[in-house]
């Protein structure tokens, strides 16, 4: 199992539109297995490319944590193509340390995309599927959960993150 470090808010590929993936072969392939098995490791139940580095459309969600075998989705190229409802959730963001606060997102999405195995799917997530297939789908567009938030709330955050980054640095972190 090989596990890859997840980049944290302010990480400058976080804020990068990924680039689209020409063909799913044995790299993405095994880029797709590294993300899964760093998603379980962090916990976490979702994890997008860039956030291990590598600026490209590729995510991973399991709302099992890995419980259930048949629950992981890992997709390609993932594109929202319909929409329905509203529902608030709270997230959290393993590349947004120590911050959750509460998200508006469409309560229901019709997701299109590529299968590990070079299929064209569809995939329909309610509730928390359809909030974690638009949150990691975000990610590969440079946006993050805290922009959905207030700009009060958001500019809080930044600061005490600058800060503590900066105690890090102090420290030779
Ligand atoms: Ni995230």
């Amino acid at each position: 199992m090989s596990i890859m470090e997840i980049l944290k808010f302010p990480s400058p590929v976080l804020r990068k539109r990924a680039r689209a993936i020409l063909e799913v072969d044995g790299r993405i392939q095994e880029l797709a297995e590294k993300m899964v098995s760093t998603m379980y490791d962090a916990p976490g139940i979702g994890l997008a490319a860039p956030q291990v580095g590598v600026s490209e459309r590729l995510i991973v969600v399991d709302l099992s944590l890995g419980e259930d075998p048949t629950a992981l989705i890992a997709l390609a190229n993932p594109e929202i193509i319909c929409t329905e409802g509203e529902i608030d959730t709270e997230e959290g963001c393993l590349s947004v340390p120590e911050l959750s606060e509460n998200v508006t997102r469409c309560a229901r999405v019709v997701v299109r995309g590529v299968d590990m195995e070079g299929r064209e799917v569809e995939v329909e997530g309610e509730g928390l599927m359809a909030v974690a297939l638009q949150h990691e789908i975000d990610h590969l567009d440079g946006v993050l959960f805290i922009d959905h938030i207030s700009k009060l709330k958001r500019s809080r955050y930044v600061t005490k993150r600058k800060k503590e980054l900066q105690e890090e640095w102090k420290r030779g972190g």
